[in-house]
């Protein structure tokens, strides 16, 4: 597990290569394996092919631009009249999926889309009714520009026992 964890970047450039059907519902399975605060599990996901709606959520911010040019992406929700706790289930979602879909050999790439206004561009977009609010998304698939797995590091000093410590200065 601890190799999926290392080897999960941020991947912003794509090949043609489609996922499977059963590859999709492998990582979207992780996502509804999350913790859930008070068990809500109050998750929906869009998966988004359509160019079209493609994008437009590649317009929402100059962060999503590189949306475009991907074929495939998941948009994780949470409905807020059954989860208060819809930022922390639906990151808890998000993650499980990255590290599902790292896995397999997948790519993806956090995309803030926190979203609870149902007048917000992607509550119009996706056609979502106002009690569905948005945490995040990404797109999975190959990518073609993928940076090296990260080495796992442990700052002294921002590990605390018992009490929080000062640095020494
Ligand atoms: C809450 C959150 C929001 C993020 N939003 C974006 C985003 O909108 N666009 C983007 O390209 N990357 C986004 N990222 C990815 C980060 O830029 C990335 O995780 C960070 O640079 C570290 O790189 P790594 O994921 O390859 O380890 C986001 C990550 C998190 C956790």
């Amino acid at each position: 597990m601890l190799d999926a964890i290392k080897n999960r970047r941020s991947v912003r450039v794509y090949r043609d290569t489609r996922v499977s059907e059963q590859q999709l519902e492998e990582v979207l399975k992780a996502g509804f394996c999350a913790p859930s605060g008070h068990a809500a599990k109050a998750w929906h996901v869009v998966v988004v092919r359509d160019q079209q709606v493609i994008d437009k959520l590649s317009g929402i911010h100059k962060w999503s631009k590189f949306l475009a040019r991907v074929g495939l992406i998941l948009v994780v929700c949470v409905d807020k009249d059954k989860q208060d706790l819809w930022i922390e289930d639906g990151s808890a979602f998000m993650q499980n999926m990255l590290i599902q879909a790292t896995d397999m050999g997948l790519n993806t790439c956090w995309v803030m889309m926190r979203e609870e206004d149902a007048a917000g561009v992607i509550h119009q977009v996706l056609g979502l009714p106002a009690n569905i609010a948005v945490v995040a998304g990404t797109p999975l698939g190959y990518g073609s520009r993928v940076p090296a797995a990260q080495e796992p590091v442990l700052p002294a000093d921002r590990v605390h026992f018992d009490k929080f410590s000062a640095p020494n200065h």
